[in-house]
């Protein structure tokens, strides 16, 4: 489930520098939870990882070069298809790019497993994220309604709706000029 691939992307290899990575494990997990709790107002609890190890979803760490956890991505492999289920990138490491090198790698995880469909769901109000991934390739496709917990102006609990946003799998690797990593 978490074979690894090496994104040839010129954009993602210039970001990627000393930055490698590897399958998570569960001694990664206190380190992905502090980037968790840092990054989201409603982040994924340690167990919501732990889970997503035990079902053998496509999860990965992007090290740095102190070998230190600086980011990672959660995705649930489908029939034909895959759900990006979260990426993050630790604050300190944002902005270089490095979100690319995930997604390069879900998109070649995706081509690995069969998958043709690559989906995610990502809050409207996360205009940074919408944005990275409108630029990637992904496109809106439908919103789910009252989706996320949120909080509304004066800090009272509501909920958000999710925007569904979707693309091929085949465009992406075009787009990217992404290929296979031939065996190592
Ligand atoms: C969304 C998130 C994963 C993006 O990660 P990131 O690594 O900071 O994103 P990138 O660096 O790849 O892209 C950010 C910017 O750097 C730019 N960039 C791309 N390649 C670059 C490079 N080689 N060098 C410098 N900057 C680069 C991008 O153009 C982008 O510009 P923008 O700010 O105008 O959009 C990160 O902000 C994050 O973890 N957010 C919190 C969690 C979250 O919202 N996850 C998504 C939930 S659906």
């Amino acid at each position: 489930m978490n074979a690894r691939v090496r994104p040839q992307a010129p954009d993602a290899a210039a970001a990627a520098g000393a930055h490698l990575l590897r399958p998570m494990q569960l001694a990664d997990l206190d380190a992905v939870a502090r980037i968790e709790t840092a990054v989201y107002a409603f982040p994924w609890s340690r167990g919501n990882f732990a889970d997503s190890l035990s079902a053998q979803y496509h999860a990965q760490v992007l090290t740095d070069a102190q070998g230190a956890v600086c980011g990672y991505f959660v995705a649930m492999p489908g029939v034909e298809e895959m759900h990006l289920l979260n990426i993050a990138v630790a604050p300190q490491a944002q902005g270089q790019g490095l979100s690319l090198l995930l997604l390069d790698t879900v998109t070649l995880l995706s081509q690995a497993g069969g998958a043709l469909l690559l989906w995610l769901e990502v809050r409207p109000s996360n205009v940074h994220a919408v944005r990275i991934y409108e630029r990637y390739g992904f496109y809106p496709i439908t919103r789910r309604r009252d989706y996320y917990p949120a909080v509304d102006a004066q800090g009272r609990p509501c909920r958000e709706d999710a925007l569904v946003m979707s693309a091929q799998v085949g465009d992406l690797l075009q787009r990217r000029g992404l290929r296979a990593a031939p065996p190592a």
